[in-house]
C-alpha cells in the first residue's frame, strides 16, 4: 500500500579519470571555454587534452608564413589551469599543408619543414607529453601510402623521418606518435600501418608510440578490434586511442534496425576496444581519448552528411552521461 517510489535518478558516472588506471583524454576548441556545463564535466572526467583544430597547421601558420599561436595557447593555458595533460597534434599531415609551401624551391621547403616542427613542437616543449608527428600517413584503401606535398618534396618515407627527427631536437621529452585511423576497421589498413612502422623503426626514426584514432565502425565483427590492438602492441611502444566516437550513421547501407539496436552494437564494439586497451601492458596504454565531449560537440554532426541524430559520443546533448559512458567506465574498473 501507499505510493509508488519515484523511480531514482540514473546514479551518477563515476569520474572516468578516477577509474582509468591510464589518462582519459579529451579534445577540445577555445569555444568551449566559455560553456560552464563543459568545463564542469572536463574537469570531472577528463585529465588531457587535444585541441581539435587549434594546433594545425591550418590554424597556426598565416598567409604570409608567420604564425599565430593565439588559440593554441588559449587551450595550453586552459590545460595548465585544470591539471589537464596537453596532447599536441598534428605536426605533419598530408590534409593540411599550406599555400606558403607550395612555391618554395628545394632548399627553402626544407628549411620552412624544420622551422615549422621546431616552431611549435619546441614552444609547448616541458608542457606537451605528447605529439602526433605524422598523421593519416596510410593510403584510404589500404593499400601502401599517401602521395601528398609532403612525400612529393621529401621522399614517401623520407618527409616522416625527418618529421620525427625534428620534433625529437624540439621536444626531446615528448612521446612522438604516428597516428591513423580506420586500423581496426579496415584489416588491410591496420596491416600497411603496422609495416610502416617496423620500417621507419628500422630506418632509425625516433617514433616513440602508436596512434589509433578509433573512429569506430560498430558492423565491424567482434573479435577484430581485439586482433588489431594485440598487433600493435607487438612494437613494445606506448598506445593512444587518439580520437574515439562511434557513429550510428549507416552511410550508403541498406539499415532497418532500430536505435535501440544500434546503441546495443555501438556499446559492444566500445567496450571491446575498452578491454583491449586494459589488456595491455601498463607501460603501453598511453592514453584514451573520445573526440568530443556531448553528441553535439562531435565533428560528424558538422558533416553535411549528418542527419542531425547521430549519437557517436559519451554524453547527451544536455551533458547526462550516456549508457555507453557507464559500459567505458565499467570496463575501465574491471
Ligand atoms: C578534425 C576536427 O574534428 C575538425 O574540427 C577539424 O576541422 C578537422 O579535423 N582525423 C584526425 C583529426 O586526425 O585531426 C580530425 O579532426 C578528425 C579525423
Amino acid at each position: 500500500c501507499g505510493s509508488a517510489e519515484p523511480p531514482a535518478p540514473p546514479p551518477a558516472l563515476a569520474p572516468l579519470k578516477a577509474t582509468a588506471p591510464f589518462p582519459i583524454g579529451l579534445s577540445a576548441m577555445t569555444g568551449q571555454f566559455d560553456d560552464p556545463q563543459w568545463v564542469d564535466l572536463v574537469r570531472t572526467h577528463f585529465n588531457q587534452l587535444t585541441p581539435e583544430w587549434e594546433m594545425k597547421m591550418e590554424r597556426i601558420l598565416t598567409a604570409d608564413g608567420g604564425y599565430d599561436f593565439s588559440a593554441a595557447d588559449r587551450i595550453a593555458a586552459f590545460a595548465r589551469d585544470n591539471a589537464l595533460r596537453l596532447y599536441g597534434t598534428t605536426l605533419i599531415w598530408y590534409a593540411q599543408d599550406h599555400p606558403h609551401f607550395h612555391d618554395l624551391d628545394q632548399t627553402r621547403f626544407e628549411a620552412d619543414y624544420d622551422r615549422w616542427i621546431a616552431t611549435v613542437a619546441g614552444r609547448y616543449r616541458g608542457q606537451a607529453v605528447g605529439w602526433d608527428v605524422v598523421n593519416e600517413p596510410v593510403a584510404e584503401n589500404g593499400d601502401g601510402l599517401r602521395d601528398c606535398l609532403w612525400s612529393q618534396r621529401l621522399g614517401q618515407d623520407g618527409y616522416m623521418i625527418r618529421a620525427f627527427e625534428q620534433a625529437k631536437l624540439a621536444a626531446p621529452d615528448a612521446v612522438l606518435f604516428i597516428n591513423d585511423y580506420n586500423l581496426e576497421n579496415n584489416p588491410r589498413k591496420g596491416a600497411t600501418f603496422l609495416r610502416t612502422v617496423e620500417r621507419l623503426l628500422k630506418a632509425g626514426a625516433p617514433i616513440g608510440g602508436l596512434g589509433t584514432q578509433s573512429h569506430l565502425d560498430i558492423e565491424i565483427p567482434a573479435g577484430q578490434i581485439t586482433r588489431f590492438m594485440r598487433e600493435l602492441a607487438q612494437f613494445g611502444l606506448p598506445i593512444h586511442v587518439s580520437e574515439l566516437d562511434a557513429s550510428l550513421r549507416a552511410d550508403r547501407r541498406l539499415d532497418t534496425r532500430s536505435r535501440d539496436e544500434k546503441l546495443a552494437q555501438q556499446k559492444g564494439r566500445v567496450v571491446e576496444l575498452a578491454e583491449a586497451f586494459m589488456a595491455l601492458p601498463e607501460a603501453q596504454r598511453f592514453a584514451f581519448t573520445a573526440w568530443g565531449l556531448r553528441d553535439t560537440d562531435s565533428w560528424l554532426r558538422r558533416e553535411p552528411e549528418d542527419d542531425g541524430r547521430d549519437q557517436p559520443l559519451l554524453f547527451d546533448a544536455q551533458g547526462r552521461a550516456k549508457p555507453l559512458a557507464a559500459a567505458l567506465e565499467a570496463a575501465f574498473r574491471r
